[in-house]
């Protein structure tokens, strides 16, 4: 049986062996992207080479992806449902002006999408005789984009069955990178996991929602497609695939699991939960356990990639899981601070295909535990109120003590209600919602952009870099970037530093920042490779992204024509300003702690 290492590196190895190049995976925070709060899936970070705006290292990627979605949330714990999840991602970026390539390793399309995907399905044994694939039948809200015929030639001409080949609506077929960015139809794999895992309707079959029928890889999107900020969709000038797998699915099928959880990738993870609340055998409260293990999960991943709880943004979705990892913890007794305790099992379980992990391990620790005590004593008070509320003979919590309990507490609505449902009571949410009018939404989950496009970002990813270099020419060298946000003229940047910074210190960094603005020194960049780069003295934030691969550009702001000096050097996939004088002016607008150790800066780019 295939361990989840051997099934990632098989992956891999199989699409290397096929001409794709591995690139390491993307932080969960995506670096450019302000149309996503998270990585949330394996294109994501390649967007541009989607759009035609940048030149892919090679016409055919593969890799494995850090991603997180939150959208399907509270279906956690069921048998296949997770928020962070690995994709297993290949790649193939088109050409201008042409499907393939002539000579050499280019791209391809529809035809050997399919063809790669069965092989690939063959060389890991699955039972071909379960599978169904699913292609684009047409829909009257993409009128302009026809029913996917062409891959369901090549799907025959492979020998899959008529029967075998499903013409599914949008929902289930056409793949959108997010509000805004590239798309496209797309033809996934289900896997008829059995009858044992029917839902026992008498319409249940291929396209029925209940889980027997098992998507395992979205084979192919063939992005032909760019949807723009008014819906409507621009055809793009290359047509590229990008096809995902998820790990944990095909784990599940592979080493005949009855769910995600019971795989190698939860099983350390799942037991340990159940030790810790004292439990033996099939527990009655296994989603309990389930969501506690997924939200660990993702949250010491996400704490590993520099992310710290707070109200706002994809903190606000680190503050959530942990949060709600620890009511779960409660309602099966699980006593102290276990999240962080459970996150060295997640180090553990995935340092090998994420270094970050390991060299993250202690300041993981450090943010989850850090949270849990923050929460412990709200979720206390917060238990004792409700408990109150069932002990008078009440069967409802009604809206404005729900509103008071949340307001005065910060007792969120969803952990209200699960405690309160393990009480037997129920909380009236409407009327908490209109107790709720007119107080300012906690969580700015969806910011609005007009485009996708990085060029709008150039000048505050200039800036990141020259706030960077500020720091370690003021503070020393000891201290580097933590974690960044890049926006369309603002900018987030964390890093290592022990106390607030005083009003003089912040004023003499924007001094700094606008003096070399002012100075309208170049911005280059130059191809190298790692080791010389380092050598030479550049910045890089993940280094492990860096490390494994063969050629890395370095971003070098200067030479001062006085001093010949550069005035920063860092590693960067761009894009740039080509001079910092595009920038205008730089303002400072926040100085906070963001955890024990780390401070946090936002700041602002005129230009
Ligand atoms: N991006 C597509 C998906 O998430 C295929 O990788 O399904």
């Amino acid at each position: 049986m295939l361990s989840h290492r051997e099934i990632r590196q098989k992956f891999i190895d199989f699409f290397v062996k096929r001409g794709h190049l591995e690139i390491p995976s993307a932080p969960l925070l995506p670096e450019y992207d302000p149309t996503l709060l998270l990585t949330n899936s394996g294109m994501a970070p390649l967007k541009p080479y989607f759009l035609g705006l940048k030149k892919p290292p090679s016409h055919r990627l593969v890799n494995s992806q850090k991603c997180l979605r939150t959208g399907d949330i509270d279906e956690v714990g069921d048998i296949h449902h997770l928020t962070f999840f690995e994709m297993l991602g290949n790649w193939s970026i088109g050409k201008r002006n042409t499907h393939f390539s002539k000579e050499g390793i280019g791209p391809y399309f529809k035809k050997e999408a399919c063809e790669l995907a069965l092989e690939l399905l063959e060389s890991f044994g699955f039972n071909k005789d379960r599978f169904y694939f699913g292609i684009f039948g047409g829909d009257k809200d993409l009128p302009g984009v026809s029913p996917d015929e062409e891959t369901r030639s090549s799907w025959l001409n492979l020998g899959i069955k008529e029967e075998r080949i499903l013409a599914l609506p949008l929902k289930d077929s056409f793949w959108f990178s997010g509000p805004i960015g590239p798309c496209g139809p797309n033809t996934d794999v289900l896997y008829d996991l059995g009858s044992e895992f029917a839902c026992g309707k008498t319409t249940c079959g291929p396209t029925c929602d209940c889980g027997r029928f098992l998507e395992i890889w979205n084979a192919g999107v063939f992005m032909m497609y760019n949807r723009r900020g008014d819906g409507g969709l621009e055809e793009l000038t290359l047509k590229s695939v990008d096809a995902g797998a998820g790990l944990e699915r095909f784990a599940l099928v592979l080493q005949k699991a009855k769910s995600v959880y019971e795989t190698d990738l939860f099983l350390p993870l799942i037991s340990q939960i159940k030790s810790l609340a004292q439990i033996s055998g099939e527990p009655t409260n296994e989603r309990s356990v389930r969501i506690i293990a997924d939200h660990v999960r993702a949250a010491s991943f996400l704490a590993g990639d520099g992310l710290l709880p707070s109200n706002v943004e994809a903190g606000y979705v680190l503050r959530r899981l942990i949060r709600r990892a620890i009511t779960h913890g409660h309602l099966i007794g699980i006593e102290g601070y276990f999240v962080s305790e459970l996150s060295e099992l997640v180090v553990k379980n995935f340092q090998e295909a994420y270094p970050n992990l390991s060299q993250m391990h202690s300041l993981i620790h450090q943010i989850l535990e850090d949270e849990e005590k923050r929460f412990g004593s709200v979720l206390k008070r917060g238990i004792s109120q409700i408990e109150k509320i069932a002990s008078s003979g009440s069967l409802r919590i009604d809206g404005p003590t729900a509103f008071r309990l949340f307001d005065s507490l910060g007792f969120p609505l969803d952990l209200m209600k699960e405690v309160a449902h393990s009480r037997g009571i129920e909380v009236d949410a409407e009327g908490f919602k209109e107790n709720l009018t007119g107080q300012k939404e906690r969580s700015k989950k969806a910011r609005e952009v007009e485009s996708y496009d990085p060029e709008k970002i150039r000048s505050a990813h200039t800036a990141a870099h020259l706030l960077n270099a500020s720091l370690r020419k003021i503070f020393g060298s000891g201290v580097h970037q933590m974690g960044q946000k890049i926006g369309i003229k603002e900018l987030r940047h964390d890093f290592n530093f022990d106390r607030k910074l005083t009003a003089d210190e912040i004023k003499s960094l924007e001094t700094l920042v606008n003096e070399v603005i002012g100075k309208n020194l170049p911005v280059a960049s130059e191809e190298t490779t790692f080791e010389k780069a380092k050598t030479e003295g550049a910045e890089a934030l993940f280094e492990e992204k860096y490390r494994q691969v063969d050629r890395v550009t370095v971003y070098r702001i200067g030479p001062d024509p006085k001093t010949g000096e550069y005035f920063s050097s860092e590693l960067c996939g761009g894009p740039h300003a080509a001079s910092t004088g595009e920038l205008k002016s730089f303002k400072i607008i926040k100085e906070e702690a963001a955890a024990a150790g780390i401070r946090r800066i936002r700041a602002k780019v005129d230009g």
